[in-house]
């Protein structure tokens, strides 16, 4: 059964096939747990040349992308209409049961104005059972666009990106993990790094001796309660080194 079905809307539809389609992320596509459904923002263009953005008012440099097309965009996606139901119409679609400005499935807008992605909000997007991801190019969305197709705007760092592809492709990645069923091991997402507000220890496995470096003697003596002892001091010392904003309580929680 399907947990999380997942659409993209971008103007590179292309531009997923490698990501998605590898790995774990591809063999949780292939098996039904997470469903990706990528759709190209030109389909809802309204004019020959299927252009997606113009001018911006008041004058200035670049293009910004066009609140009409990206409303039949979301509102296609959101009631499963194709692209002929919505493109082009001034309202809504008649009786669709998710709209603009209303109750709608969770859509993220990726934009380097957005919240912070961590872990708590990879772990909130990955209890829905629906998300949809919008990839805008970074000059511009039209200001309707962030006010009632999107519930969220994330962000996946202090740094600006052509558009929002990369950062929808780490979103999904972060989020498809902590779905039931897609990484094969639960214990092994609870372990890692950043979900229990630590970095993660260091790991050995064989050889025990590789030219001068050698293994923790703790890790082969059998002590488990050393063992654990050894770990959480350890990843404490590497959270405190390295990222003690993560221990300072600088970050949200909530992020
Ligand atoms: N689009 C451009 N830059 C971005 C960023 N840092 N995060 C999310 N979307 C983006």
């Amino acid at each position: 059964m399907t947990a999380l079905r997942i659409d993209v809307v971008t103007i590179f539809p292309e531009w997923f096939d490698g990501p998605l389609r590898t790995s774990l992320l591809g063999r949780a596509a292939e098996d039904g747990t997470l469903e990706l459904r990528v759709h190209d923002l030109r389909e809802w263009a309204i004019d020959r040349h299927r252009s997606v953005d113009d001018a911006p008012y008041g004058g200035g440099a670049g293009m910004v992308m066009r609140a009409d097309v990206w409303f039949a965009a979301a509102e296609s996606v959101w009631n499963d209409l194709p692209p002929a139901a919505t493109a082009g119409h001034s309202g809504p679609p008649k009786d669709a049961a998710f709209v603009a400005g209303g109750p709608r499935p969770r859509t993220v807008l990726l934009t380097p104005r957005g919240t912070p992605l961590t872990q708590p909000l990879a772990a909130d997007l990955a209890a829905e059972d629906r998300l949809v991801l919008l990839c805008g190019r970074y000059e511009g969305i039209d200001e309707r666009v962030h006010d009632a197709v999107a519930t969220d705007e994330v962000s996946i760092g202090d740094y600006v990106l052509f558009g929002g592809e990369v950062a929808a492709a780490v979103v999904i990645e972060a989020v498809a993990r902590l779905v039931p069923g897609v990484v094969g091991n639960a214990a092994s997402t609870e372990h890692e790094s950043f979900s229990s507000g630590l970095l993660e220890h260091p790991q050995y496995t064989r050889p025990p001796q590789l030219r001068d470096a050698g293994v923790p003697e703790v890790l082969t003596s059998g002590d488990h309660g050393a063992v654990d002892r050894w770990r959480h001091e350890q990843a404490l010392e590497l959270t405190r080194r390295r990222r003690p904003d993560l221990l300072a309580g600088d970050r949200d929680p909530a992020g």
